[in-house]
């Protein structure tokens, strides 16, 4: 069953969403998580950056396990998901590299990277995974349409994607056409899942996911049947709920 937590703004968001993480380290120091990239996680890794640097929080024991990865992109490129990765959280933290783990896109044989990196997860299994959400609905690169037991594996990216990301390559033929990316199922095989939404633009997916019917056609809502899932959004992002259908769903912050 989902549990929702509507906040005023994405700074309550992102707070919110740190006191679950550090908690969730608290309770486990050797705790594995499963991680996003995306604007929407920026000021959760900030504040997590902090509780290392100014509060002395251990991130030693971590492992990580990245949502997903460009193909063919180098990790050292800007664009990569690693890049990100060390650029906004793991510079700022004592986690050890051999704990972290991320796709690599630039595998030479990709379908047996997926295979390993899924079986590594089922190893290792992910106390919480955090996400956000495409305006699709999309969580990871599981685009509308894929299948409830997905698991991780290479995937087309969308026309309207590959356009969006045109502006981040030098030329045409750099932008990345695929992508690895966990499946549903492997997402769905974690202990707890938090999923993040901020901002009007998310609105319709918000609403999608909690109330439209259980769908691969968004693949958000098919959280809705994992038994520990918290969907914490801002205002914005929940303006299209209907308050008082989703009730019994609410938690308070
Ligand atoms: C990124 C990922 C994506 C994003 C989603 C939202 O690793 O898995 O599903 O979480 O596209 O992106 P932002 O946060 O940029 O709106």
């Amino acid at each position: 069953m989902a549990h929702i937590i509507i906040v005023g703004n994405y700074q309550e968001l992102s707070n919110k969403a740190a006191d679950i993480f550090l908690q969730q380290l608290k309770s486990n120091p050797k705790s594995v998580f499963g991680l996003p990239t995306g604007e929407t996680p920026l000021e959760l890794y900030n504040i997590l950056a902090n509780a290392y640097r100014k509060y002395g929080y251990d991130f030693s024991q971590i492992s990580t396990f990245n949502l997903d990865e460009y193909v063919g992109v180098k990790a050292t490129h800007k664009q990569s998901y690693h890049f990100f990765m060390y650029k906004n959280l793991f510079n700022h933290i004592n986690i050890k590299k051999v704990n972290i783990h991320i796709p690599d896109g630039c595998a030479s044989d990709l379908n047996r990277h997926c295979l390993a990196y899924e079986n590594l997860i089922q190893t290792h299994p992910i106390d919480l995974q955090i996400l956000g959400i495409g305006r699709n609905g999309h969580i990871g690169f599981n685009e509308p349409g894929s299948p409830a037991d997905s698991i991780t594996r290479v995937v087309n990216l969308s026309a309207q994607t590959i356009k969006d990301n045109a502006r981040f390559f030098n030329s045409k033929k750099d932008v990345p056409q695929q992508a690895i990316t966990m499946g549903i199922k492997t997402i769905m095989s974690a202990k707890k899942i938090i999923l993040l939404a901020s901002g009007q633009n998310k609105a319709e997916a918000v609403y999608s996911m909690i109330e439209s019917k259980i769908s691969e056609q968004c693949p958000a809502s098919l959280l809705r049947n994992h038994p520990n899932v918290y969907i914490i959004t801002d205002n914005s992002a929940a303006s299209l709920l209907h308050k008082n259908k989703i009730s019994k769903y609410l938690v308070s912050s």
